[in-house]
């Protein structure tokens, strides 16, 4: 999880500036970080393993000169966090600071290192620095080499670049994560957010999806992915409520499905070394828990928070072979569950972190002598704050009432924590953890292709808005996604709603059935799809009206069946849960703004329960 910052100044020193943009995105990470400026053309740089105070102490000492300069805030993905691999990376006549993670790093870096590159860290991110240096060596302009490295560029990225001896020059990119311009009097800036950059001006542009920009003093020129230059408005921003701006969005519900791709990112990149391949948790110095010893995992959630409990029930008995139960935090407590005493695990999911019988629950799991743990978002919460050990999830402020990003943040984590029991109980091999945290990787460029599908969306939810009753359906990990898909849909557009197993329908739900009542089958190509199909055809023979949720291969096999396809990009079955939870948020949301709701706030809910 990084924050990065873009200053072409005119005047002002950019050291001190960058260093106040920092603070502002210290929320994005804080475990290092660095800064380089030009000065009389030349690219001098200064960075700090530890807090930004670190930097900040540094920079008293040496200061560094000049009015153009690039600075960033790191949560480590690749490489640890130590000066060396902190950003600025630098290569030749090109210094850039990057958020997110470069996907084909190795093979870029390998073919690099064949010309003759030596590379100084273990970043991802310095591949492209090297990327777009051995461009310019072969004789194109600093524009040209990063048009032409861009495409090479897999995975996500918001990328800001300076170049040697170019006082008039600054270069932007976003693919996945989020990147703003700063337009302001004589000056130009680059931040993660509308935040970074609101000490220095409140007319903020926020880039799309694919689009990369050039920047002078006084000029900018933005174009898609495709080179073509385009224009995107420029917008008022409050300075103080930079953080919880909208942008571009209609919505805060649809931001936060849009960030997906950078939250995911952010919160895989906490869990997952992709240079080794493996799992190490954040704040276990590996002996914080002993996966050998534990005998029982209980889980413990509300809501949305609970859905993700369930998805996990099936991770951690597949990959680790623990048994889990889970309990809705409101149930759990009152009925003196029997909790195992010695071995056992209580682990609690909350995206604020102080929902009261969640926080109540972790209370009486600490009183009956368990080590407990929590996945949350909010690091400075009670739970947070209670907990033996702390699983964070990167999703960022959530202002959405209903829970999107901080949901798949929370399947990230507890996915990656249940490789980590896996590999630790020996249920998981080293290939193993290799194609699992592969996969994990991959997931955010995966989001990103799903959001192609948001116009198709949009127009089955005209149809489905006129509905009162909606079913979802899926099987093994996918139910828990169906219960998620039908409370989405509840919440925001008020529409009744209910999530089973397809298996269950025959045993009551399938009475339910009629031409008015819409079915949704979540069901990739995995291995229980023959089955889901079975479900299905006894849905359409009854007059259901089906829309099948599946990846080309399933949509394939499901012929003429279904009434209606949402195509999404074929993944590993293992983050599958994770991908599938996109499109049903945005089904629910396309329907609840057809139906005229008010999304951000729908009626009777609150973000954060603190009451029992
Ligand atoms: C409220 C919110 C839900 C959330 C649940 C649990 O009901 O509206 O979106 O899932 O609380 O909240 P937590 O902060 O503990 O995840």
């Amino acid at each position: 999880m990084c924050g990065i910052i873009g200053i072409l100044g005119e005047q002002a020193e950019a050291a001190p500036r960058l260093i106040e943009a920092l603070r502002r995105l210290e929320y994005r990470g804080y475990d290092s970080a660095g800064v380089a400026t030009l000065n009389a053309g030349q690219i001098t740089r200064k960075r700090a393993a530890g807090k930004l105070k670190n930097l900040e102490t540094l920079l008293y000492e040496t200061p560094l000169s000049g009015s153009v300069g690039i600075g960033h805030t790191r949560w480590a993905t690749h490489g640890p966090p130590t000066k060396t691999n902190a950003h600025p990376h630098v290569s030749g006549p090109v210094a850039l600071v990057h958020n997110g993670i470069i996907e084909n790093f190795r093979a870029l870096r390998e073919a690099l290192e064949d010309k003759g590159h030596v590379f100084q860290t273990e970043t991802d991110t310095e591949t492209v620095a090297h990327l777009i240096a051995s461009n310019i060596e072969a004789g194109l302009s600093p524009t040209d080499a990063v048009a032409k490295a861009l495409p090479e560029l897999d995975g996500a990225f918001a990328l800001a670049m300076l170049f040697e001896g170019e006082d008039d020059l600054m270069i932007g990119a976003r693919k996945g994560s989020p990147l703003v311009i700063g337009v302001g009097d004589g000056e130009m800036f680059l931040g993660s957010d509308a935040l970074a950059v609101a000490p220095f001006t409140n007319r903020v542009i926020y880039l799309e999806e694919g689009d990369w920009c050039v920047l002078t003093k006084t000029s900018h020129a933005i174009f898609d992915t495709s080179g073509a230059p385009v224009t995107r408005p420029i917008s008022i921003v409050q300075s103080a409520s930079a953080s919880i701006e909208k942008g571009n969005y209609r919505h805060f519900m649809q931001k936060e499905i849009f960030e997906q791709p950078d939250s995911t990112a952010r919160t895989i990149g906490a869990y997952v070394n992709a240079l080794q391949r493996s799992v190490e948790l954040p704040g276990d110095n590996g002996d914080a828990i002993d996966w050998s010893a534990i005998t029982q995992v209980h889980m413990v959630a509300c809501g949305t928070a609970y859905y993700a409990t369930l998805v996990a029930e099936y991770w951690f008995e597949q990959l680790a072979g623990l048994p889990v139960k889970t309990d809705i935090a409101s149930e759990f407590r009152y009925r003196e569950p029997a909790l195992p005493e010695q071995g056992g695990l209580a682990l609690f999911v909350s995206q604020s972190g102080e929902t009261a019988d969640t926080l109540a629950a972790l209370r009486y799991c600490k009183d009956a002598g368990l080590k407990t743990s929590a996945v949350v978002n909010v690091p400075t919460s009670s739970i947070a704050r209670e907990v033996d050990l702390v699983l964070p999830t990167l999703a960022g402020p959530e202002i959405g009432v209903a829970s999107t990003k901080a949901f798949t943040a929370q399947l990230c984590a507890l996915a990656s924590v249940a490789v980590a029991a896996g590999r630790a109980r020996g249920k998981l091999s080293r290939d193993d953890e290799k194609r699992l945290t592969t996969a994990l990787t991959e997931l955010p460029r995966l989001i990103s292709e799903a959001f192609q599908r948001d116009s198709d969306i949009a127009e089955l939810a005209r149809n489905m808005a006129k509905a009162k009753d909606v079913i979802y359906l899926g099987r093994g990990v996918h139910y828990p996604i169906a219960l998620e898909g039908a409370l989405k849909l509840k919440e925001i557009s008020y529409i009744h709603a209910e999530g089973y197993a397809s298996g269950e329908l025959k045993h009551g739900p399938i009475a339910l059935i009629d031409e008015d009542t819409p079915v949704v089958f979540v069901a990739p190509h995995d291995g229980l799809f023959e089955k889901s199909l079975s479900n299905l055809q006894e849905v359409a023979a009854r007059h259901g009206e089906v829309l099948l949720i599946s990846d080309e291969t399933g949509l394939k096999e499901a012929g003429e069946t279904p009434a209606s396809t949402m195509t999404m990009p074929t993944c590993d079955p293992f983050v599958a849960p994770i991908l599938y939870s996109v499109p049903i948020q945005m089904l629910a949301y396309h329907i609840a703004v057809e139906k005229g709701t008010d999304v951000d706030q729908p009626r009777n809910l609150a973000k954060s329960v603190t009451v029992e």
